[in-house]
């Protein structure tokens, strides 16, 4: 169908309505690639984006390629040890740079070997000027390094915004940050990872995420450690989501290390909320794990789960076997949410879905994540600035 303005706006009055008489995004929201297509400049090219997590390039020189918004970039650890992210395209006639994770001293091109820097610095141009004679005096070398993006990091994890003129990643999530005041996440270390390929929009992923409505029928076996009866509702302004009182997962090989100095009542707390647009979150005493989301077209969507846990001593290899239960036991609920989710997908394609109608209990959360997309995309758009 055609996207317009005026159907976007309709869309935004009806999600915004009261969570009793709202209706939720309609079908063609799920699958139409022009709504993809909005998605993609007016969320993702504007946004922090999660792309990956510190542990993908933990040395000097690992290089990673990323898309954003459909532009190709490159994260790579420069010589201080600094994260850093590029347009993944040579100065010269703009080949694409790095197109698979590795570690280089520097950054050549394959196509006339101009030399870059760890830090973007364009430092050799062979035989610019005919055999042998690498300067050119019509060219400043100083002038055509790599063009930087914005990077930054927070839990361990790296984001990325295409936007020069956003608030920073600090101020985007100060207030996640203070209600998360009490974790050390600086403790935080790389337990595991898996990847999980999600034939469905990249949005039902974070709406069923971030609603605990379909825990007894989907996770009968997450409802008898963590009830819907003990949980809540997280709402902020980039977030979204929900907490558990209690949540008392099996431990069969012992407990594992915990954040210190946590007040009592969080010992056996869980909060999951999604950080728009893309990352979603499980919080608890003893690890933290992020579901990082690449919407790849409307019908599919790369999951990537990273597991942290807290401490050196985590690393342990005595907790290696309850480090390895609690990565089993959240990657087997994310599995079913994924045959759930497939479904909704599925249903979601109908002309005839006009829109979810949602539980005034449970389901606040979802209407509330449906309404930052549409809000974003029923806002009139200025263009990037070059180089964004
Ligand atoms: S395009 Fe990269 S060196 Fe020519
Ligand atoms: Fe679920």
């Amino acid at each position: 169908m055609t996207v317009t303005q005026e159907n976007l706006r309709s869309v935004l009055r009806n999600v915004s309505a009261p969570v009793d008489t709202a209706r939720g995004l309609p079908g063609w929201m799920f699958h139409d690639p022009e709504v993809y297509a909005l998605e993609q400049e007016r969320i993702f090219a504007r946004t922090w984006v999660c792309v990956g997590a510190e542990d993908d390039l933990p040395r000097v020189g690992d290089v990673m390629p990323v898309e954003v918004a459909g532009r190709p970039l490159f994260l790579v650890r420069d010589e201080s040890g600094y994260l850093r992210c590029f347009h993944n395209i040579c100065s010269h006639r703009g080949a694409l740079l790095v197109t698979e994770a590795g570690r280089r001293k520097v950054v050549a091109c394959p196509y006339h070997s101009w030399t870059y820097a760890l830090d973007g610095t364009l430092l050799k141009t062979p035989h610019i000027c005919g055999q042998g004679i690498h300067d050119s005096p019509s060219l400043d070398k100083s002038l055509h390094g790599l063009k930087p993006v914005r990077c930054a990091t927070w839990a361990r994890l790296i984001f990325v915004n295409l936007d020069p003129l956003a608030p920073s990643l600090d101020e985007e999530l100060a207030p996640l940050a203070e209600r998360w005041a009490a974790y050390d996440f600086s403790l935080l270390r790389f337990g595991s990872s898996e990847d999980f390929l999600l034939p469905a929009n990249w949005k039902l992923a974070i709406e069923n995420y971030v609603e605990r409505y379909h825990l007894p029928w989907v996770h009968p076996s997450l409802n008898g450690f963590s009830g819907i009866d003990r949980s809540y509702e997280i709402f902020g302004r980039l977030f979204v989501g929900v907490g558990s009182r209690k949540v008392t997962p099996p431990r069969p090989h012992g407990p594992l290390p915990i954040f210190p100095n946590l007040p009592s009542d969080a010992f056996e707390r869980g909060e999951y909320p999604s950080l728009f647009p893309n990352v979603l979150v499980g919080l608890h005493a003893d690890f933290l794990f992020a579901y990082v989301l690449t919407p790849d077209g409307p019908h599919r969507t790369k999951e990537r789960l990273y597991v942290f846990f807290v401490g050196e001593e985590s690393q342990d290899p005595r907790y290696a076997a309850a480090k390895a239960v609690m990565h089993k036991l959240f990657a087997d609920i994310n599995r079913e949410d994924m045959g759930i989710v497939s479904r909704l997908q599925r249903g979601c394609a109908s002309p005839a879905m006009p829109g979810a109608v949602f539980s005034p209990a449970f389901e606040k959360t979802s209407q509330a994540f449906q309404r930052m997309v549409a809000e974003r995309l029923a806002a009139p758009s200025e263009p990037l600035s070059v180089g964004a």
